[in-house]
């Protein structure tokens, strides 16, 4: 096989002399793309087979460009973060990964982020919430940015975590237990138990700037970002509602009616920035065809979203 590599190279450069260079084009160099940051979703880790996938694949659309996948608990093996994902205070799991890039030395000059699902709303937290290095053009697949109705189902067949995470959740969810030990409590928001979360809730409450905030709670909102561009999946049956992902939610006496962004007083005050931003034409709310977290293969919605939104020159 080696040899065969060799000999098919070699037959390439004397057939080709000019255009066969000894070295590499310095792409890197030329480009000089601007530094990414990805966090996986729910259930998986930072160097899962598709989450390498997707780093690799990135570093093909944008040669020379530098890819941090966060890794919490750092130093964790992949059980362990898996279990992240489930258990535990989600501020202070966002915190962990908002340190790990804020000691990043290729991220010092700033960086674009891609949040996949729940990795989303941690992301969004960093932006909101961390004083490390500035972070550019945000990309969220999927996050349920105005939270989850309804826990998001236990995949086939279940994991226990999965299984003891949503009986937890069914005992309680706005206990102070659950709202500090189990990541999904930490973005529930029951529309028709809104009372209830407003008081027991702070991750996704204080990142929409619901109710009443202290400065520190309020952070430092969205406003700041180049671009916040989320996407939403058009036939999304993980995440209810799958609007979430554009800042919907369900109205509370009938479900089945969604209220977009533009009818919600997040917007309409601007609580965090949103309706600032997408006067100025930097809010995107994009779609991508198929159920949560179908990116497509080559070319397809993953790809085009990579290709528009990353690698920007620094
Ligand atoms: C954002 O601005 C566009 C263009 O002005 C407008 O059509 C859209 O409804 C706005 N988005 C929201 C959420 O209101």
């Amino acid at each position: 096989m080696v040899a065969l590599a060799l000999l098919a190279l070699a037959g390439l450069a004397v057939a080709n002399p000019v255009q066969v260079p000894l070295t590499p084009p310095p792409a890197a160099a030329a480009a000089n793309p601007r530094p990414l940051v990805i966090w996986h979703g729910l259930g998986d880790t930072a160097h899962s087979e598709g989450m390498d996938a997707f780093a690799d694949r990135v570093k093909e659309l944008h040669p020379g460009i530098f890819v941090h996948s966060v890794i919490v608990p750092e130093g964790g093996s992949p059980g362990d973060e898996r279990n992240a994902g489930w258990w535990g205070k989600a501020e202070e799991l966002a915190q962990q990964g908002c340190d790990q890039i804020a000691d990043i030395e290729e991220l010092q000059d700033g960086f674009d982020a891609i949040g996949f699902s729940q990795g989303g709303l941690f992301l969004r937290y960093c932006a909101q919430y961390s004083d490390g290095p500035a972070m550019r053009n945000l990309i969220t697949f999927g996050s349920p940015h105005f939270g989850i109705a309804a826990l998001i189902p236990c995949p086939d067949p279940p994991t226990l975590s999965c299984r003891l995470a949503a009986r937890a959740a069914r005992s309680g969810i706005y206990t102070s237990w659950a709202q500090s030990h189990l990541v999904q409590a930490a973005y529930y928001r029951d529309p028709a138990r809104l009372d209830e979360f407003l008081l027991a809730n702070t991750f996704m409450r204080n990142m929409n700037g619901e109710g009443l905030l202290d400065d520190e709670d309020a952070g430092n909102g969205l406003g700041h970002l180049e671009n916040m561009v989320a996407i939403a999946f058009t036939e999304d049956k993980t995440v209810f509602p799958g609007l979430s992902a554009h800042w919907a939610t369900v109205d509370p006496e009938d479900t089945t009616v969604v209220v977009e962004l533009g009818d919600q007083q997040l917007y309409t005050e601007d609580w965090i920035g949103l309706r600032a931003l997408n006067e100025t034409g930097h809010l995107i709310l994009d779609w991508c065809p198929g159920e949560h977290m179908q990116i497509g293969g080559d070319g397809g919605c993953g790809d085009q979203m990579v290709e528009k939104w990353v690698g920007w020159k620094k």
